[in-house]
């Protein structure tokens, strides 16, 4: 029998898929990972469903050129602009046994569990708000819940411009918020619907009211994959167990 030799990709527009993977690589030490973030091309958040499509199919034929068998769009904006059109449409042809998934199903499968008042906020880049991609599939699951969102298109640059403590992280960070609030009254859950959301959420924390819970994605995708995995020995087989992780970035490193 032969070696397993395929490793698992995540792919981010830039550094936001590391709080994803840091989660899985916690939860799933085995595997050998690689990381792809474009960040030459982020943000991906502002872009036309075409141009996402086109730059996340670009770089999940790079991961699968680079033995990946398995490949986790680790941005929400990819998987709400690309990643069907992906499965449905590319796969087929390109490699009918490699695999793409994304986070934004984990997070709306989970949701309901953490909400009491029934009303659900989603922060994510324009993108990401604009495609409906949470409401949609929130409503497949938790048809009573109320979900309200806030795009919040300066949140990303500020992380990949390494200003995300800064004062003019504050002043949009608080905007954003402020606005959220005042369209669902008794919101008492906030999905980070951006993978980089994680790396402001000291300041997130400053300016929401007490008992507010916040739901970052890095845990909840690690747990769906260790479920996805156990469901699908045929891809699980095929993964390398070498504990390495590889960073690769379509910018300067
Ligand atoms: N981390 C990506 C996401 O989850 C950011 C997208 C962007 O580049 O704007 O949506």
């Amino acid at each position: 029998m032969s070696t397993p030799s395929k490793k698992i990709g995540v792919f981010d527009s830039g550094y936001g898929g590391l709080t994803v993977l840091k989660e899985i690589v916690k939860q799933l030490p085995q595997y050998d990972y690689l990381y792809l973030g474009d960040n030459a091309r982020a943000p991906y958040g502002t872009r036309s469903f075409e141009t996402v499509y086109e730059y996340t199919l670009e770089c999940v034929k790079k991961l699968f050129e680079l033995d990946c068998e398995l490949v986790l769009l680790a941005c929400n904006t990819a998987s709400a602009k690309a990643l069907r059109t992906i499965q449905q449409k590319d796969l087929p042809t390109l490699a009918p046994h490699k695999r793409v998934l994304g986070v934004i199903r984990p997070t709306t499968e989970i949701v309901g569990n953490y909400t009491k008042t029934n009303v659900v906020g989603v922060l994510g880049t324009s993108g990401t708000i604009s495609s409906n991609s949470y409401p949609i599939e929130i409503e497949k699951f938790y048809p009573e819940l109320k979900v309200v969102q806030e795009a919040c298109p300066m949140w990303v640059p500020l992380v990949e411009n390494n200003e995300f403590e800064s004062e003019g992280a504050d002043y949009f960070i608080q905007k954003n918020l402020t606005s959220l609030l005042s369209k669902g009254k008794n919101i008492d859950t906030i999905i980070l619907g951006c993978t980089h959301y994680p790396l402001l959420i000291n300041k997130i924390k400053k300016y929401l009211p007490e008992g507010i819970k916040l739901i970052s994605q890095g845990e909840i995708v690690a747990t769906s994959l260790i479920d996805y995995l156990n469901r699908h020995s045929e891809i699980e087989q095929q993964l390398s167990k070498g504990k390495s992780i590889q960073y690769l970035t379509t910018d300067s490193s």
